[in-house]
Formats: C-alpha cells, structure tokens, sequence
C-alpha cells in the first residue's frame, strides 16, 4: 500500500490515526533535528516531522532527502503544536511525526523552482511541462478544465444531444485559415487537411437525421499566433436541426451560465445583451467590445465642416471617418509621451492621431483650426472634463475603428478599468459578405454556409446581383458570443437549399467545378431532404482561460505550441528521414 489518502486531504479527524501518504518532497526544512517536508500530490500538502526519537533509523535517510523526490512516509497523524498552524491550506491544522520512511524515486535538481511567485521564462516550462504541470496553479487550471467537459457533456446530453467523432484526415473545411496537409502514402501526390471545424461533417449529420451533435474536438488551423490562439485547439462544437437564431443562443446561454456558476460559483445575467453588428462598430470599433467600461468611439463627422483642420475635412470628403476616444486622465501625458501615444497608434495602422487637452479651456498644436464652439461640442460628446484629453483618428472607417478599438483598450488597462464582473454579450445581425480589397472579390463574414436572413434570400437568389452595396447590405443569421473583449464562440444558422448554397458560392467567386470538388458531398447531401439547422462552437481553451483568470490559452493547454507553433516537450516539427519523404513521394528542398 503506497497511500491511505490524498495528501491533500488529512484533517483534525485523523488525528491519533495512523496514515501511510505518497508523494513528492516540496519544501524542506532541516533543523539538524526535527526536519519538516510538505508532502505534495495533486490534491494539495501535509507536513511531515521527522524526529530522532520518533523516525529512529529512518531520520538518517531524512537528511537524504531533496526536492521532488518521490516518497511514502508512515506514522500518526497528530495536532499542530499551538501558534504553529497554518490556516491558509485545509490540512494546516495537523501534521504527521513519520515513523517510516521509504524513497520511491530520487530526482534531479529540478531546472527550476516549482514556488509559485518564480519568474520561469514560457520555453524551460514547456521543455519540462511535466514539473510545471506539478505546481498548484497549472494542476488546479486542469482540473477545472476536466470540471468543464464534464459540465458540457452533462448539460447538452441532458438536452438530447449525442457525441459523435469526426474524421481528423479529411478535406479543407474553410474556416479563414491556412490547412495543414497530410499527403496520403495509398494516394500518390493527395492530401488531407487536418479540419479547421468539424463544420461540414456536423451538417452532414443533420441531413442524417441525427437532430443534436455535439463535440468536444481538435481544430487545426496554420495561423499565425498570439497569446489567444493555437495552432491545435479545442472546440465544444454542437448543430442542432429545426432551430432559429433565438434557440441557439438560448441554449448556450444556458450551457455558459451553467458552467460558470457551478465551476465558478459566478451568478451571469440573464439573458445576457446583444447588439447589433453595426451597432457594435460604431460604438466600440469591433464585434468583440469589452463590456466592462464605457470609453465609447463617438463619430464626429457631422462637427468638421465647421473646422478647418485639412486631415480631418480630407477624411469625410473621401468619405471616411473621424471618431474620437475620451482619454481619461491623459492630459497629464508629457510631450514625449503623446508622440509615444501617437507611435503606438500608427503602429495599428493610423496615419496620425489628433489630440486636443481640456483644460480650463483646451491645449493643442491644432486647436487653432478648431473654433471653440465646436471644440467644447467636441468636449460634451466624449463628457471630457478639464484634466482629460481627447483622442482623434481621422481615415476609412475600416481603419478608424480598428485603430480606436485597440486604443480603447489601452486607455482602459492605463485607468485600470480591465476588471470587474465577467460581462458577455451577444453579437447578433452581422453582414453576409465583406469585401476584400486586395482579392478583390467578396468573402464570407463567417463561413460560406451561413444562412441569409430571411429577408435577404430572394435578394440573393436574383441572378443579377452585382451591385457591391446591395450585396454588403445582405445580413447573416450568425452570431459570436465575447466575453470581456474576447470571442468565446460563433455560429450561425446554415443554408440548408442546394440552390442558395450554389448562388453564395458563386457570389464568393467559387466556379460551379470548385465547388463540386470541394463541398461536392455537401452539396449532394443538400439534394436529400437536408433539414433546416444551425449550431456554434465555443472555444474551449478561450473559455477556460477566462475562468482560470490565465494570461494565455497556453496554461490551460496540458501540451501547448511556442508562438513559433513548436512543442518544445517533444521538439516537434522535426525533420523526417528520406525514406519515408520518399514513401510519400515528398521531395523537400529544405532538407536538401
Ligand atoms: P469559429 O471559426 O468562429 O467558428 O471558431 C469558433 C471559436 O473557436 C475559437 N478559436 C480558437 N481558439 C484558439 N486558437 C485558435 N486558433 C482559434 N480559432 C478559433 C474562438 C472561436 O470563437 N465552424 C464554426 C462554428 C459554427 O459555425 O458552428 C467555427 O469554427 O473562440
Ligand atoms: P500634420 O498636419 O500631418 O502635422 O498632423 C497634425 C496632427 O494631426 C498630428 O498630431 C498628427 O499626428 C495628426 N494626424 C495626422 N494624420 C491624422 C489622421 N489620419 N487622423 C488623426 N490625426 C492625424
């Protein structure tokens, strides 16, 4: 018998109990006499005593003893001497004086210190994962992981949901990434692609009559990383079939709050807000505002006719955008400062940005174009009171909102307002297509199986639709659900008629053959009584990050990617041997 409990779990109960425990040596301290070790496994820590008198023989091997060595350890379990207990940990009431001691392992000098408070740079911690994944932090982040699936399946299974796989060696399923291929040994010069979604296979099964899938699955998707993405990553992906926008977002309205209450122990209003695509935009300058805090972009096209500063009235007669953000508490910012400010700014793509200081009046190198009329009509819109600065970008509307969306968060993290109560929102009625200027050619918001709304289907299906603007105006049954600036999930109602699903395409610049080779199956599948459906995918790893309180997906991943998309544990990729590029009829230039 290596244990009678977990090392976490030794109480006051115990006490007078004699107890066997495993695990491993976390803190030592060694007083010559008495030695005490906190005993960890993944439930938690119990002191252990070594005594002369009490551990006889084995207080020698004691000694021995260092971090991270793996041991079991046999004796009664008695109170803490009074003044020595620790009330912080569950089992800081107690502790055992070992009379038996046996070394099951020896280890190492750890790398690095496994004590929460030590800076230990993302790369040694992935190259040893297996010691980072015994500090408290990252056990406790997994756990609560586990806690989710397990959540998720109870609450869809009690909905009717059914679990069902979907191939990982497939064919692109377009999700706005790159594929990653694996050529096919039996098909000389073919290729599957790893699924960016099980998107296509789930509509399959709604043709097939299976009405609610869900999965919780790996997508792959060769993008570029940042501390919110992986190249691997893990979906709750679910379809349901006879379903409107409103039923979709209900249940997983549901499914969410659910979660967050009994994992989190959090309370979530319902039902939670939504806005509007365009709304959205205009107030926050992306479809993914952080709901915390206010700081709202505000259009001030209609004040620059009565101004003569040339960025702005350029702008507007190109028909742009010029927007401005409250920059509360900013007019304290030094000169250098606000070039600073203004690098930044440029760095997200802006030309320039135009700043103007309230003051008792206002302070700036452009104020003479300003009359003050406007400048304190200016000042009411953004509620700029003296001591606040107020932030311009003048470009297209594109770039205007997404310059200023960016730089609303830096305002907010500058006053400290990224904090408070989790805040979701739903973002509902987005645009069909947009338009991509360097392809020159339009392409789906979501993903080229989402629905029109009703209303814009005969629009669709009208065979001379040309017109740019009428087709940007076609809105989409999707919808993103974000939390605190963070898109959590999205989905959307699909096209369920063959013959709309052709004319998007078509509308896409996908030829008729294109499609056939591509999505034939699901266009086939269409022909056969596929049923009206719609579903979503959350992204687990987001999700988890943001109940964990982790600064990046990466720690609630056991295995995670560098950002150079490399597993530092197993140094994968690698290069492979001739032979088998051979095998797969692969010639690799880099490895020549
Ligand atoms: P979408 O592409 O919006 O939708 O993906 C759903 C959610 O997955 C998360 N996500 C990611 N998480 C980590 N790393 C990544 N590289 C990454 N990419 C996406 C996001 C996102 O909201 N098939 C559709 C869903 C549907 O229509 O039902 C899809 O995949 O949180
Ligand atoms: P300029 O006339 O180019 O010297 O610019 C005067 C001020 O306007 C500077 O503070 C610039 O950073 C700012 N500016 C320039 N272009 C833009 C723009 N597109 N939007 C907002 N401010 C701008």
């Amino acid at each position: 018998m290596y244990r009678d409990k977990n090392c976490g779990q030794l109480t006051e109960d115990d006490i007078g109990k004699e107890i066997t425990l495993a695990g491993w040596v976390f803190r030592r301290r060694d007083h010559g006499g008495l030695i005490f070790i906190d005993l960890r496994d993944r439930s938690g820590v119990s002191q252990i005593v070594f005594s002369p008198d009490v551990s006889k023989g084995n207080h020698e091997t004691a000694h021995t003893l260092r971090s991270e060595y793996v041991i079991s350890i046999t004796g009664k379990v008695s109170k803490r001497p009074d003044g020595t207990e620790n009330p912080n940990i569950p089992t800081g009431m107690v502790e055992i004086y070992a009379e038996k001691l046996e070394i099951l392992n020896k280890s190492e000098v750890l790398p690095f210190v496994l004590e929460e408070d030590q800076e230990v740079s993302e790369n040694l911690r992935f190259k040893y994962r297996y010691l980072d994944m015994r500090r408290p932090e990252m056990t406790a982040n997994l756990i609560k992981r586990h806690k989710v699936y397990k959540g998720v399946r109870n609450y869809l299974d009690a909905r009717g949901f059914i679990e069902v796989e979907t191939p990982v060696l497939t064919k692109s399923t377009p999700e706005g990434a790159r594929d990653f291929l694996v050529p096919s040994r039996l098909n000389p010069g073919h290729f599957f692609a790893l699924p960016q979604s099980p998107q296509l296979f789930k509509q399959i099964l709604m043709v097939a009559g299976l009405d609610k899938y869900f999965q919780i699955v790996k997508c792959f998707r060769d993008e570029d990383l940042r501390a919110d993405r992986q190249p691997e990553f893990t979906q709750v992906d679910l379809e349901m079939s006879f379903v409107t926008v409103d039923n979709v977002i209900e249940l997983v309205t549901g499914l969410i709050s659910g979660l967050f209450k009994d994992i989190n122990g959090e309370e979530i209003d319902t039902p939670i807000e939504r806005l509007c695509y365009d709304e959205s935009m205009e107030r926050f300058g992306n479809d993914k505002p952080d709901m915390r805090f206010g700081l709202e972009l505000k259009d001030m096209a209609d004040l620059v006719p009565d101004c003569k500063f040339r960025v702005f009235l350029d702008a507007i007669e190109k028909g742009g955008k010029v927007k401005a953000l409250l920059g509360k508490n900013m007019n304290e910012l030094s000169r250098r400062e606000v070039d600073l400010l203004t690098e930044e700014v440029q760095s997200y793509g802006a030309k320039g940005l135009a700043w103007i200081k309230v003051t008792d009046g206002f302070e700036s190198p452009i104020k003479k174009f300003f009359p003050n009329e406007i400048l304190q009509r200016m000042a009411d819109r953004l509620e700029a009171a003296p001591g606040d600065m107020m932030l311009f970008v003048a470009d297209r509307e594109s770039v205007t909102n997404d310059v200023l969306s960016r730089l609303r968060l830096d305002i907010a993290k500058r006053n400290n307002l990224l904090k408070g109560p989790n805040k979701f929102v739903w973002i509902v009625d987005y645009p069909l297509l947009e338009w991509n200027d360097d392809e020159a050619r339009f392409q789906a918001m979501h993903h080229p199986f989402t629905s029109p709304s009703d209303k814009d289907i005969e629009l669709m299906l009208r065979e001379d639709i040309t017109d740019r603007d009428r087709i940007s105006s076609i809105k989409a049954k999707s919808y993103d659900i974000v939390l605190n600036g963070n898109e959590i999930g999205g989905g959307s109602i699909r096209i369920h008629s063959g013959d709309v699903q052709k004319k998007m395409f078509r509308i896409l610049g996908i030829s008729d053959e294109e499609a056939k080779s591509k999505f034939g199956f699901l266009l086939d599948a269409l022909k056969y009584g596929a049923p009206p459906h719609g579903g979503l995918a959350l992204g687990l790893d987001r999700m988890i990050m943001l109940m964990t309180g982790a600064e990046s997906i990466r720690d609630v991943i056991a295995f995670p990617k560098t950002q150079k998309g490399y597993c530092m544990l197993s140094n994968a990729p690698s290069q492979v041997d001739e032979k088998q590029l051979r095998e797969l009829y692969i010639k690799s230039k880099v490895a020549e």
